[in-house]
C-alpha cells in the first residue's frame, strides 16, 4: 500500500471511530465555565453566558466559592434549561462535561443532560435545580 492510500485509509477509519466522536462532541460543543453571583439561596448567571457568537452553547459550567461542585446548567431552549450538580451519587467524586453527557472519572458512571444515570455503578440521578429566567437573568434555586 502506498503511503497515500494508507494515510486516506487510516484518516477515513479514525473519523468513523466512535471514541473520536466522543472526543469531536466534547470540543465542538462549546461549553463555557462562568462565575455565579449569590443571592440568598440562587445561584445567578446572565442568559447571555449561553451565547457564542450567532448562536448558543449547549450548557455553561457554574462555579462559586461557597460552592463544594460545579452546577452544570443545559440549555435546551429559550425557555428550557437544566441545572445539575456536578456531584457524582456513587462516591461523590466531581462530574467532568462532554457534551451532552456527564461522566465519573473515578468508576466511570455516565449521566445525561437531564441527569439521569446512563451507567453504573452510581444507581441514583443526579441532583438537579429549578431554573427560572427574569430580566435577562438566570435563578438558579439551590434550596
Ligand atoms: S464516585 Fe462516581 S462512579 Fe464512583
Amino acid at each position: 500500500m502506498k503511503r497515500e492510500e494508507f494515510l486516506k485509509t487510516c484518516g477515513f477509519a479514525c473519523l468513523g471511530s466512535p471514541l473520536l466522536g466522543v472526543l469531536l462532541e466534547g470540543c465542538v460543543s462549546s461549553g463555557k465555565t462562568v462565575g455565579g453571583t449569590m443571592e440568598q439561596s440562587d445561584l445567578i448567571i446572565p442568559v447571555a453566558a449561553f451565547q457564542n457568537k450567532e448562536s448558543f452553547r449547549k450548557y455553561v459550567v457554574v462555579q462559586h466559592e461557597k460552592l463544594k461542585y460545579p452546577v452544570c446548567v443545559y440549555r435546551f431552549s429559550e425557555t428550557e434549561y437544566t441545572a445539575l450538580l456536578m456531584r457524582c451519587p456513587h462516591q461523590g467524586a466531581e462530574l467532568q462535561v462532554f457534551g451532552s453527557r456527564l461522566q465519573c472519572p473515578a468508576h466511570g458512571s455516565e449521566f445525561d443532560n437531564k441527569g439521569v444515570v446512563e451507567n453504573g455503578p452510581a444507581d441514583t440521578n443526579l441532583r438537579t435545580f429549578p431554573v427560572t429566567e427574569h430580566n435577562h437573568q438566570l435563578y438558579i434555586s439551590l434550596k
